[in-house]
Order: C-alpha cells, then structure tokens, then sequence
C-alpha cells in the first residue's frame, strides 16, 4: 500500500489529539484541500441570490403527497420534489431521504415504496437542473450565473452540492420532516456528489454512497488495472471536477488529500457505504480502504469507524461501527437489499430519538 497523506496531521506536521484540534485545525484544513483540489470551490454563501416557491402538491395513486419546489438562483432556476407519508405532520415529523437524481422522474430514480415503508420521506433532487452534466456545463446553468471562480474554480461535483445546501437551507422550515435526520444518498456519479455534499454541509446527519468509485469513497492511490483512475476520469469527465484534479493524472502520489479523508470529514456523523464484488471499475477495494481508514476521525469522537474484522463476507452488511459497508455480490447497480442494509444502519440513528 503507497504512502497516505494522514488524517490527523496537519499541513504543519503537528499530529491532532482532540476533537477540539480536528474541528478547529484540521478539519478546515482537508475541506479547503479538497476544495483546492479534487471538486472546486463553491461560491461564498450569499454570492448567487436564492429564493424558493412552492408549486404545488399531488397525491400520488399510492396516497403519498408529492409536493414541488422550485429554487430561483439569480437568473437561473432548478427544482425538487418532496414525497411525504400522508400522516407526516408537524406533530408526526419523518426522516428524509435526499436523492441526487441524473434523470428528471423521481419514481423511477428512487424505490419509493421501500423508503416511504421504511418510514422516511424523500427530497429527490433532480441535479441537472442545476448543472446538465455535459461537457458544456460551464457554459449554462448554474455556471453560466456565477462563473467558475478563480483560482479554484468548481466542477459540476461542486455545482451539484452547492444546489443541495440550497434545498437543505428550505428543509429546515419545512414542518413535517426532522431537518436533523436528513440523509444524503446517490449511486455512482451521485454517491460522489452525496459524499461531498455530506463534507462540505454538515447539516445533513448521515450519508449512503452506492458504488461512488474514482473521486467518491474509492482511493486515488493504489489503483489496480481494472478500477478507474484520475488519468481515465478527467481525461472523459473532467467537467465533474475542479480544474487542479487533472493535473494528478499519474500523480496521484502528490495529492496532497485521498478520499479517506473525504470520509473523515463526514465525522462523527454515520456514513453507509456500499460497493459491488463486481464492480471493479469503482474498485471494491479502494471503496473499503477509505472505510478502513476513515475511523481516525470518529475516534476522536470516541466513537468506532468501521467495524470489519477477519475476510469480508459478500452481501453481509457491517454496519456496528459509525462507518458502515457492504459489498454486495455483483456489478455497478443497486438492489432492494442495499437500501434495507442501509435503512437498518441509519435507522439506529435517525429514528432512535423519535
Ligand atoms: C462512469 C464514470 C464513473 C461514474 C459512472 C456513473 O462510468 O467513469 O466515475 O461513477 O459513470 O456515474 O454512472
């Protein structure tokens, strides 16, 4: 295993004892490190205007309400969607899920039967309306608005997680749902994002990364044949990233953060991650070395990360540390049982203080 930049050492060599020292010292230092380095800085809070109106609610054939919100950002304009149990009041409140959705039906995007079974609402968040996930992204939504910023200039990652803070900002005042039991959760390209929203928003309280692979959960050092690499995502995707990413390809060694850090951030919140055993282009492996290594952090809360000991048993969900994983038997999807595994984690946590 090459050498990894260390959680809890600052950029000043001083080794960080105290959850005091990582929040004031250190925990700043690896967010502006990713900022800088790996997705870009978002834009200043305050520096695109925002407002909110409400467009309506449905009740769906299954008898959930569907309600529309659109989000004006200064000239530009995206929306979501909340789908909430017909008893959810401001006397019954309920979790939510927060989906990062690439396509625009929510449906289709999330298993709505499971999670509204499950007792959660859900905030589906379609993210292109925000930024269309293109090559040309730069030159519309969002971007086409506020600019890139210099010198750190953000990617779509960035984009799409500067749009999640906005809809977080209107779930705080939303009556039926518990604003601090909000998880973030998307599959590939999204459980990249979710990772990143959960690092750089800490309002939201638990994170689910299904197979987030090259710039999610997965390292960018130790990278087998098989998996993705910083060279192959920005040669094809760059768009995603901020600008410095790229200049890593083949480099990786030099990278001054890796995505375990990516995880630490998350402390001492809980965060699922889920791979596949066949999934090698995401790399199962990196996706659990960043499990593994994450839990510095959350020892310093005092709390376990990642609770795996002996070989890893396929399908089986570890979820008795604050970092949870599975590696489900086979590719690049999601099954019923990803989602049961994770809501039987989150559940320990969202719904322990109702
Ligand atoms: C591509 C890309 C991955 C990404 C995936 C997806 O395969 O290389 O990094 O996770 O698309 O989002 O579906």
């Amino acid at each position: 295993m090459g050498d990894y930049p260390k959680i809890l050492q600052t950029c000043s060599g001083e080794t960080v004892r105290t959850q005091e020292e990582w929040e004031r010292f250190r925990r700043p230092e690896i967010l502006a490190l990713f900022s800088a380095f790996i997705y870009g800085r978002q834009p200043f809070e305050g520096h695109i205007p925002v407002c909110f109106s409400y467009e309506g609610e449905e009740t769906t054939p299954q008898g959930w309400r569907k309600r529309k919100i659109k989000v004006r950002a200064g000239a530009m304009d995206f929306c979501f969607y909340l789908v909430l149990p017909q008893y959810a009041s401001n006397k019954k409140r309920v979790p939510i899920l927060f989906y990062n959705m690439f396509g625009w039906d929510v449906e289709r995007a999330v298993p709505l039967e499971l999670v509204l079974e499950r007792g959660y609402g859900v905030c589906a968040y379609p993210v292109k309306g925000v930024s269309p996930d293109s090559r040309d992204a730069f030159r519309t939504g969002i971007f086409q608005e506020a600019g890139r910023g210099d010198p750190f200039a953000w990617g779509e990652i960035s984009a799409w997680a500067w749009g999640a803070s906005r809809i977080m900002d209107y779930l705080q005042i939303v009556p039926e749902i518990r604003k601090d039991c909000v998880a973030v959760a998307g599959h590939s390209r999204g459980g990249k994002t979710a990772l990143w929203e959960f690092a750089s928003d800490q309002r939201f309280a638990l994170c689910l990364s299904l197979n987030s692979g090259c710039g999610g959960a997965a390292t960018s050092r130790d990278k087998n044949s098989d998996g993705e690499s910083v060279a192959s995502i920005t040669s094809h995707i760059a768009h995603w990233f901020g600008d410095a990413f790229q200049n890593y390809a083949g480099k990786e060694h030099l990278l001054p953060v890796d995505q375990h850090m990516l995880l630490a951030l998350g402390a001492p919140r809980p965060i699922y991650v889920v791979s596949g055993t066949e999934d090698f282009w995401a790399d199962p492996e990196g996706e659990l070395r960043s499990c593994r290594m994450a839990g510095e952090a959350y020892e310093l809360y005092g709390k376990k990360g990642l609770v795996l000991e002996g070989e890893l048993i396929p399908d089986k969900s570890y979820g008795d540390g604050t970092i949870g994983y599975r590696r489900r038997t086979g590719g690049h999807g999601t099954v019923p049982d990803d989602w049961n595994c994770f809501f039987d984690f989150a559940d320990k946590y969202l719904k322990a203080s109702e």
